[in-house]
């Protein structure tokens, strides 16, 4: 993290809230990885080969804010997302990425936010040519009863930050001029926030990151309304055995994500899946599996009709590994947000669907292909915005 010492200058330093988490933990060894073995990192990311002006994707940095409990080598021992093998060279670069202790739950949100903007000036003086970008990585939580709340002041004076810590963080970034990554199903891009996003000039994109299942659902849900094949129900589900399954066991906890996974189907489409039944047929359950760890599995049955309203169906089974799918999409969204920065833009990004189950932002596209378009005119008005083109 020095500046002099004559290492190249990271161009992206990612501020990670939950960095001893799965996904996060996951981050720092392929940020890790990115400098020393490229090829296991660079061609997973769909931002390898844009945004030249914002430098080279193997050289960016890490740091963030857990709750004091183990290092990142530690973290990354007891996920078991990537075996020890793949990332035990790379021990002393992970070890020096500094892990700073969150926030003490019982102090004011007021107080939480301003001690995060310290650290923040600290990790940011360490690294003055570098764009922070802050990632929220935070367990899902209950909602979060800032409901009429219309600035960031009275958020400040009102929330309570052990229900909904997440705001901590998004606020100081903001007070902070970081632009923000929400990946977490929860609802930090409430209007105070969003308003005080576009007071301050700082870019916010989220919510909720589309990795696995909901990625599949917008691809053949597009497709389907494509073809014009009518979907009668759609059933999904999900095991997993990591800490996120676990704490989605909780209802109240899972209420965000499921509405997240669930909305979107009818509104790709276009019309409500089960109507016809007078009750949705587009049914969603994650269960907690213990043996699987990481390594999500995922069951769809499709139920269909076409021509004369003849069924047909489909099944799909996607064995997928849910931190490996998740990080690179961690380390795009940071390039993504920090190219929009320098743009000029700011408030909640719709530019940025593509990455997630419930886009913020006016109007966001719906459709695969629209979102996949969105983000190649996005990546334009970005160079022409900074005065580069876009080769
Ligand atoms: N993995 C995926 O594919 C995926 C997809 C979409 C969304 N998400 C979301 O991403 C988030 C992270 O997922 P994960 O699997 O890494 O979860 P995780 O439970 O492994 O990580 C969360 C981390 O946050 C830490 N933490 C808790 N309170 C904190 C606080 N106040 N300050 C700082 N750190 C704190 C925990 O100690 C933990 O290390 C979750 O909200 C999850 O729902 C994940």
């Amino acid at each position: 993290m020095n500046p002099t010492d004559g290492s190249p200058k990271p161009p992206i330093l990612l501020m990670v809230a939950g960095a001893a988490g799965a996904v996060a933990s996951t981050v720092a060894a392929a940020v890790a990885a990115a400098s020393e073995t490229p090829s296991a990192v660079l061609p997973a990311l769909t931002t390898a080969d844009r945004f030249p002006y914002l430098g080279s994707p193997q050289t960016m940095a890490f740091a963030g804010w857990d709750v004091p409990q183990r290092s990142l080598t530690e973290a990354l021992r007891s996920h078991r997302v990537i075996p020890d093998a793949k990332w035990r060279d790379l021990d002393t670069a992970i070890t020096a990425m500094p892990l700073l202790e969150a926030p003490d739950p019982a102090l004011k949100l007021r107080d939480q936010t301003q001690q995060l903007m310290d650290e923040m000036r600290s990790l940011r003086d360490a690294l003055p040519h570098a764009h922070p970008v802050l990632i929220n990585l935070l367990p899902a939580c209950e909602t979060c009863g800032t409901d009429g709340i219309e600035s960031a002041d009275e958020l400040l004076d009102r929330s309570d930050p052990a229900a909904f810590p997440d705001l901590a963080y998004v606020l100081a970034a903001i007070r902070s001029s970081i632009p923000v990554v929400n990946f977490t199903p929860n609802a930090v891009e409430t209007p105070a926030i969003c308003r005080e996003a576009v007071r301050a000039g700082v870019p916010i994109a989220g919510r909720d990151g589309k990795t696995g299942q909901t990625f599949l659902k917008v691809v053949l849900a597009s497709a389907f309304k494509a073809r014009r094949l009518t979907v009668d129900g759609w059933y999904s589900l999900n095991i997993l055995g990591n800490a996120d399954g676990e704490n989605l066991m909780d209802p109240a906890r899972a209420a965000g994500k499921m509405q997240n996974k669930t909305r979107l189907l009818d509104e790709i489409l276009g019309y409500a899946v089960g109507h016809r039944y007078g009750a949705s047929t587009h049914k969603v359950h994650i269960d907690y599996y213990p043996p699987r760890g990481d390594a999500k599995e995922a069951w769809d049955v499709i139920d269909f009709s076409g021509l004369f309203e003849l069924p047909m169906s489909l099944r799909i089974n996607l064995q997928g590994r849910d931190s490996i799918l998740a990080a690179p999409m961690v380390i795009d969204l940071a390039r993504w947000l920090a190219a929009a920065q320098l743009a000029g833009f700011s408030g909640p990004l719709a530019d940025l669907a593509f990455f997630f189950k419930k886009p913020v932002g006016s109007t966001p596209p719906l459709q695969f292909h629209d979102q996949v378009a969105r983000l190649a005119e996005f990546e334009s008005a970005c160079a022409q915005r900074v005065g580069k083109d876009n080769s």
